[in-house]
């Protein structure tokens, strides 16, 4: 019986994660979509190469801005409610694009879909994070990373199913299918609960602890429970910024921001940008190429996601932190030679990008947004992982936005000569290469930063972590 109970405590949880990671796929598909549009974009509105970089610019801004102010507001409105604000946006949003009549419309709309980004990116695996049984929460944030990478693939899919030479308007619906997986989750989301975590953080015990009782392991929920009235008469000061920046939670921040720079600087959304490319070099023809890169690539991304939701719990967050940061930079190594040494060959190129998304797919990816969730006390959770979120999308438009700019600076110094209609990789393939390595020698930083600041949350309570912090214990020792 007790084990029967506890079987469908456990489906209940999947559920309510598999829910809330819907938010993911919207995460993955809005900021996928784009990229297979503005080709008919660029024709419908003749856009120039400006005003689609300010397109794509926008999107991410809004994600920056959107996880800045909803940071705080998780805090002090609830998990659930931001969750579902951010639903009713991603909804209208996907409309609101899709039904554009002018330029000016279309990038304020981009701007106000990336809010939604912004805002769920952190809430939703915040909201996991906390409604989690502990023994299980990797396995559980990491669903979030895999409906990243399933909404991802699903871009390319409703791109490449609606694309059509002869309708200029065929854009439209490729961006109206994110209403469906928004109302999914407004729904979905609607019918769950709040967050123990946040219920206790009011004083609202009694709804806490009914919530508690049917998630956690048995052997949970009351140490959990008096450790978060402990938490709560410690500090009884209000969430806030300020709060955030008190030295005790300095190693927090540091961890939150590092994390989430080492995801993004070892470059994986120029990689998979750069994907088409490397087929094309492997001999596939043009569009053929660029089809094979998003589905491999997209496929890859996913069945090794799935991978580490059977791994992150079993191994922990230090030993998948090294095993996947190491490898990436190996593959990183690999395919700057494969630029630089064309004698190499190109499937040594193609191979080594598909090992570099699978060591990425198994480790910075799940963890970077996994963690950011962990590492911060219950009162100002969400104004600690609002700021991982953000730094996220910050770093993730600087790396996209400097990497031509790197690989050109690298051209100039060797003084290449771009000839009219070809682009840097055609010229220099070994400037491409270069800034490979550059990312490279940011991942093995990364492994040495890693050793003082990866934290070994596995198996433990986050109320446990809390206590680490405010005891002054160093990040490795947890
Ligand atoms: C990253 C994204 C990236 C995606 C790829 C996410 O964890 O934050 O920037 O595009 O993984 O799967």
């Amino acid at each position: 019986m007790a084990k029967q109970e506890k079987k469908q405590n456990k489906g209940l949880v999947i559920v309510i994660a598999a829910i809330a990671a819907t938010g993911g796929l919207l995460f993955g598909f809005d900021t996928g979509v784009i990229s297979g549009a503005i080709p008919f974009l660029q024709d419908y509105f003749v856009l120039t190469d400006s005003q689609i970089e300010n397109l794509t610019a926008l999107g991410l801004i809004g994600a920056v801005f959107g996880a800045l102010i909803s940071g705080p507001v998780t805090d002090h409105i609830g998990r659930k409610k931001v969750i579902l604000a951010s639903a009713f946006v991603f909804a209208t949003g996907a409309l609101w694009t899709g039904f554009a009549p002018t330029v000016p419309q279309l990038m304020i709309s981009r701007f106000y879909l990336g809010l939604a980004i912004g805002a769920s990116s952190f809430a939703v695996p915040l909201y996991i994070s906390e409604i989690s049984p502990t023994k299980i929460r990797g396995t559980l944030v990491s669903m979030f990373q895999l409906l990243i990478t399933v909404g991802i693939l699903a871009a390319y899919l409703s791109d490449h199913a609606f694309a059509d030479n002869n309708d200029l308007e065929c854009w439209r619906p490729m961006l109206w299918v994110g209403v469906v997986p928004a109302v999914i989750l407004f729904v979905g989301m609607f019918f769950l609960p709040e967050t123990p975590r946040w219920l206790m953080s009011k004083g609202r015990e009694e709804e806490s602890r009914k919530i508690l009782n049917r998630i956690e392991n048995e052997e949970f929920v009351e140490d959990s429970i008096s450790a978060m009235k402990s938490d709560i008469n410690i500090d009884k000061s209000q969430a806030n910024w300020k709060e955030i920046f008190k030295p005790w939670l300095r190693n927090a921040l540091i961890i939150a921001a590092g994390i989430m720079f080492f995801q993004q600087f070892v470059g994986i959304n120029t990689v998979i940008y750069y994907s088409p490319k490397i087929f094309l070099a492997a001999g596939f023809q043009g569009a053929e190429a660029a089809i094979a890169a998003s589905v491999i690539v997209g496929v890859v991304n996913v069945v090794f996601t799935i991978v580490s939701l059977f791994i992150i719990d079993k191994l922990g967050r230090r030993k998948l932190y090294f095993i996947g940061v190491s490898g990436i930079a190996v593959a990183l190594v690999c395919m700057g030679l494969g630029f630089m040494l064309p004698g190499v060959g190109k499937w040594f190129l193609v191979i080594s990008m598909l090992v570099y998304i699978a060591f990425f797919a198994i480790s910075l990816g799940p963890l970077g947004w996994l963690i950011i969730t962990e590492v911060f006390p219950t009162k100002v959770r969400g104004i600690g992982a609002s700021i991982g979120s953000l730094s996220n999308w910050g770093f993730n438009t600087l790396v996209v936005w400097t990497f031509y700019k790197m690989a050109s600076a690298i051209g100039n110094a060797k003084e290449v000569v771009v000839p009219e209609g070809q682009d840097l990789s055609d010229t220099c393939p070994s400037c491409i290469g270069s800034v490979f390595w550059i990312f490279a020698a940011v991942a093995i930083i990364g492994l040495v930063w890693g050793y003082y600041y990866i934290p070994e949350t596995k198996g433990v309570p986050l109320e446990k972590i809390e206590a680490h912090w405010r005891a002054g214990k160093k990040p490795k020792d947890l």
